[in-house]
């Protein structure tokens, strides 16, 4: 962990859920709390409540909770230590690493490399007013794309010429340093330095906040010896096998329920010209394992839409063996082969919207191109075929994690082989473990509570309640080996020292230690509390705690009554335990 807890405990007392949650969804005011339809699941009535007090939120419709960095994880995608930068410039506070870390170094570094990507595509955009861009205008017209549809996703044009970005950008050398590190410009083996993108047709490439991290170009046309595209370098920005192309416009759909895969930039483009915009582009590159991860993490059903020939099948078959292992949950894989010579661009021109449409409804499942494309040269009807298809079908099989999908699966490989599927499922076991979710809490809510969680509860609810307990706490500490005492114990100290945090304040303390998931799944029923508006809250908590206490004198009473010889303290402290009891 790198950055400091205490700089983290210190701004969850400075930001305001209710802002950070209203800036992407929009809240409604109820009582002391806000309301919203769940941007998390699909519903009509608002059931998704932002705690101003808690500084948490929870969907009594589908379960989703947690904080102000939790929501830009899960809502704005967002990285942990990301989610912290992004709270502490809206609060004008800059994050503290534990010593020994400069991350915030390299983290400025970043900011200055994404303000460079944006000034280049304004400089791009720019050049269409120049009179050489003329060709390229010409060009793009007669492709069909439309100055709008060019202007949404910030398609501009690199001059002719050695160095017209660089004289426009580069203002210092520590400018020209960063323009080399951006990826933008490139430098001889003379030392001198010439812009990478020159009379080329430039496709921003956007990450999924929408900031620009890197560049395709396109050539007007054929050149020997030069690429039709050309990428940007990986850059500390851009690392060509993790983005898609399009993945910030296709995630503005709501709901977006199904996202397609295309290979080309102009194919992203063209069908959100007809509006189409659940598109994405992989760069150049097979569909790998990482884009699908994050495809999957927003959407369950995700299309390939190849070309009809030789190379689009066996791009859709690598697409297959990435995707298989992720086939849990839900999740779909679908082909989509469109006629031999024929684009998503070139199709959706030709056949338009309705067309596209027809065809992409037409698309095989996963089940289908797999079986069909094992069994193209066996003779089913054989012994030999069906063993064969068995062999076949192993190292993919084996690859799917276990659940229905895979049942469904073996059930038809069964069907093919005439093979039991109870023998299959010993010969084709699922190597896939079975996947540990993260914050995996104890199944339900309705799970009852020991004392000591409910006390917990009662102390997230409402913090403030741990001033009524003294600490150090002798007795509380001789019940430590008794679960979750220890977590109360903590709670109790660190609620002490800072009178005024909040739930959110008191998860993201411990978020990545041993408490993260106990605290998550207690608080889920802080929020059921709130509902039920439980009033004797106090009583219970102080009533709980004076139990511990008894149970703490009891146990200290029979350890002193088989104790031989007794101090005279322990005597003493015997007669005062039989008093009180
Ligand atoms: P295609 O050659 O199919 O291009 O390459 P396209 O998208 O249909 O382009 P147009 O229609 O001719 O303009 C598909 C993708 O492969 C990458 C690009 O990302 C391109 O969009 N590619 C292709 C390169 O990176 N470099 C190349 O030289 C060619
Ligand atoms: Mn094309």
């Amino acid at each position: 962990m790198l950055i400091q807890r205490s700089f983290i405990d210190e701004l969850m007392t400075r930001v305001d859920i209710v802002d950070v949650i209203d800036s992407y969804v929009s809240l409604r005011k109820m009582g002391h709390n806000f309301k919203a339809c769940c941007p998390f699941h699909q519903e009509k009535t608002p059931s998704f409540v932002v705690f101003a007090e808690g500084q948490n939120y929870y969907c009594f419709g589908c379960g989703v909770h947690g904080t102000a960095i939790g929501f830009l994880m899960d809502f704005a995608h967002l990285g942990y230590v990301e989610a912290i930068h992004e709270l502490a410039a809206k609060m004008g506070m800059s994050v503290v690493y534990e010593e020994g870390y400069s991350q915030a170094t390299a983290i400025s570094d970043r900011e200055e490399l994404y303000q460079i990507m944006k000034q280049a595509t304004e400089f791009y955009w720019k050049q269409w007013q120049q009179p050489a861009a003329e060709v390229a205008k010409t060009y793009l017209k007669q492709r069909g794309l439309t100055g709008q549809t060019a202007k949404e996703f910030g398609i501009g044009y690199a001059p002719p010429g050695w160095d017209n970005l660089l004289k426009n950008l580069a203002t210092s050398q520590d400018q020209q340093e960063l323009i080399l590190k951006a990826g933008l410009i490139k430098k001889s083996e003379t030392g001198r330095y010439y812009d990478h993108f020159r009379d080329r047709i430039m496709f921003p490439i956007h990450d999924r906040r929408g900031r620009v991290i890197a560049f395709g170009g396109r050539l007007l046309s054929n050149k020997e010896n030069e690429p039709k595209y050309l990428n940007s370098p990986e850059t500390p920005l851009f690392q060509k096998g993790n983005e898609l192309y399009g993945w910030y416009f296709a995630r503005k759909v709501r709901p977006l329920e199904q996202v397609i895969v295309v290979e080309g930039y102009m194919d992203v483009v063209m069908l959100a010209q007809h509006g189409i915009h659940n598109v994405v582009a992989t760069l150049g590159t097979a569909t790998t394992r990482e884009h699908l991860t994050r495809l999957f993490r927003e959407v369950l059903d995700i299309i390939f839409c190849f070309d009809g020939d030789a190379a689009g099948q066996k791009a859709a078959w690598r697409a297959l063996e990435n995707g298989i292992p992720l086939l849990q949950e839900g999740r779909q894989l679908s082909f989509m082969f469109l006629p031999p010579g024929e684009d998503p661009d070139s199709f959706v021109r030709k056949h338009g919207t309705t067309g596209f449409h027809h065809y992409l409804a037409e698309s095989q499942p996963l089940s289908k191109f797999l079986f069909d494309t094992l069994t193209q040269s066996l003779k089913l009807d054989t012994p030999e075929g069906q063993a064969r298809l068995v062999e076949l079908a192993k190292p993919l099989l084996t690859k799917l994690p276990k659940g229905a999908y895979r049942d469904s699966m073996l059930q038809k490989l069964s069907e093919l082989t005439q093979v039991e599927s109870s023998k299959l499922t010993t010969l084709i076991p699922s190597q896939q473990p079975v996947l540990a979710r993260k914050n995996q809490s104890p199944p339900n809510i309705r799970t009852p509570l020991s004392l000591i969680q409910k006390a917990i509860v009662h102390l997230l609810h409402k913090p403030v309640l741990a001033q009524t307990v003294e600490y150090p706490n002798t007795k509380l500490s001789q019940l430590a080996n008794q679960p979750d005492m220890l977590l109360l114990l903590n709670l109790i100290e660190f609620i002490r020292n800072r009178p005024h945090v909040t739930l959110a304040g008191i998860c993201e303390h411990w978020r990545n230690t041993e408490y993260e998931n106990t605290l998550n799944w207690l608080s889920r029923h802080t929020f059921q509390q709130t509902l039920a508006m439980v009033t004797q809250l106090d009583e219970e908590f102080v009533d709980a705690i004076k139990q511990f206490y008894r149970e703490a004198d009891k146990q200290r009473y029979e350890l002193l009554t088989q104790k031989r010889p007794l101090t005279e303290d322990e005597r003493q402290e015997l007669q005062n335990l039989l008093r009180v009891s």
